[in-house]
């Protein structure tokens, strides 16, 4: 008789029995960004942030960055050795308010910052801009922080979209170039429109 065995279908975390406190990391990360958001608020009688997001890294993705990067896939590789088990996107408006708060995380002394990417006065060749931290918290974990404003993350979001169409052909080189005219036009209007808020401050 054929007999079907019981299989544990729910395989174990990749972050193990720390998943809580990397969660309680992320809460907490969280609140000092909402935190210095509504500092900021006060203090320009407008809210310099348009939306910002967290996320712990999906088990499937942390598992395949290990693989990719040839680390062993465990919990120690996932939170120990790659950096963004803990996710920050910070969207702002205006390209100051991004260094303002890239400046205020700092001044908190609150973590050490491990690593720092300025895509913005630098952009990748592609023509992503972004300002990328990477920070420890005092108990050791990671967290990826990257601070835009509104048109790089519009700009990133279609390029993440697009990098995952398959049917873009022999179009690429065309594409590609495109899409980096997109970004630096679009970087050229945030300048533009953080010189108009300038000006509007400055009459207030
Ligand atoms: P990892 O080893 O994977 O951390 O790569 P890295 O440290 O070289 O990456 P980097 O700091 O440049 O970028 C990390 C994250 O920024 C990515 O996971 C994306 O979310 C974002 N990013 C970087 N470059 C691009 C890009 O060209 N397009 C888009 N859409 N996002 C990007
Ligand atoms: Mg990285």
């Amino acid at each position: 008789m054929q007999t079907t065995q019981t299989t544990q279908t729910t395989a174990e975390s990749i972050y193990g029995n720390e998943r809580p406190a990397l969660e309680q990391a992320c809460a907490a990360l969280s609140e000092h960004i909402a935190a210095i958001r509504a500092e900021m608020t006060a203090e320009l009688g407008m809210d310099p942030v348009e939306h910002y997001l967290t996320r712990i890294k999906s088990e499937d993705s942390m598992r395949e960055k290990c693989r990719r990067k040839g680390l062993p896939v465990t919990t120690h590789s996932a939170l120990h050795i790659i950096k963004d088990a803990i996710g920050v996107r910070v969207v702002c408006a205006f390209v100051d308010d991004v260094f303002e708060i890239c400046r205020r995380l700092k001044a908190s002394g609150q973590y050490e910052f491990v690593e720092e990417k300025d895509y913005i006065r630098h952009a990748k060749p592609n023509g992503y801009r972004s300002y990328h931290l990477i920070i420890r918290f005092q108990n050791g974990y990671f967290a990826e922080i990257q601070l835009r404003t509104i048109s790089m993350d519009t700009w990133a979001a279609l390029e993440h979209h697009l990098k995952y169409k398959k049917d873009v052909g022999g179009k690429t080189a065309l594409i590609v170039q495109e899409l980096k005219r997109c970004a630096d036009e679009l970087a050229s209007t945030d300048l533009s429109m953080q010189t108009i808020r300038d000006m509007i401050l400055e009459q207030d």
